[in-house]
């Protein structure tokens, strides 16, 4: 046994098996089998993943689920190269974005928000930077909400986002962060790229 199998087998309290689902054996996807991907299913993973911390609780993740053909062939032109093609064959197709705007909801979700919100009002680029990073964050979140249903994510940030943005959010209250294509996947046919070990990541000071 590895000394990473035996600090994992006595340090983590999850069962292996889930933490395969969600870690060691999860694959981004890039394509899926024919199988449709419920309103519900999406429900479930938005109603697990909104519990991810953000700063000042602010929860600025919007996701604009393209569930039409005509919704998806918006996009699919503003997606690189065979992100095109990934776009179009997978079972559901997810467009996620930040809200500017979320100033607007802190007076419901953090106890100083009413004065958080009128500060924020007047400081649109300092917004926009929390916006995107807690985001981010949650979108993070996601991908792996999307591997407890037992599902796969294939995110993707290769595409002309000024055009999504000009597309999708002409009032510029949304920014597009990536797309997230989701489904059953097929087997990957690549091994999986190397991961960074430990020693090479963590500082102890
Ligand atoms: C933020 C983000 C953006 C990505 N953008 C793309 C993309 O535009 N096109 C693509 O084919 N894969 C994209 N990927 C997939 C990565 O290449 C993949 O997650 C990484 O190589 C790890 O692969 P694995 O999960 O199969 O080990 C993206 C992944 C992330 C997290």
């Amino acid at each position: 046994m590895t000394s990473e199998q035996l600090a994992v087998r006595e340090h983590l309290v999850l069962p292996r098996q889930f933490q395969d689902l969600l870690f060691r054996e999860a694959r981004s996807a890039s394509a899926f089998q024919d199988e449709p991907v419920s309103g519900e299913q999406l429900a479930a993973i938005y109603d697990l993943v909104k519990y991810g911390p953000t700063a000042l609780n602010q929860q600025p993740l919007r996701l604009v689920a393209l569930r039409s053909e005509q919704a998806r062939r918006r996009l699919l032109p503003y997606l690189h190269g065979h992100n095109q093609q990934r776009a179009a064959r997978a079972p559901l197709v997810v467009l996620l974005a930040a809200d500017l705007n979320f100033h607007q909801r802190l007076p419901e979700l953090f106890p100083a928000g009413l004065l958080l919100r009128d500060e924020f009002a007047g400081r649109p680029a300092e917004r926009a930077a929390q916006a995107r990073f807690n985001a981010l964050l949650q979108a993070g979140y996601f991908i792996i909400g999307v591997r407890c249903a037992g599902l796969a994510a294939g995110p993707m940030t290769g595409m002309d986002r000024a055009a999504v943005n000009r597309e999708f959010f002409p009032a510029g209250d949304l920014e597009a962060l990536m797309v997230v294509n989701i489904g059953r996947p097929l087997p990957k046919t690549r091994p999986r790229l190397p991961r960074l070990p430990y020693q090479d990541v963590v500082r102890i000071l």
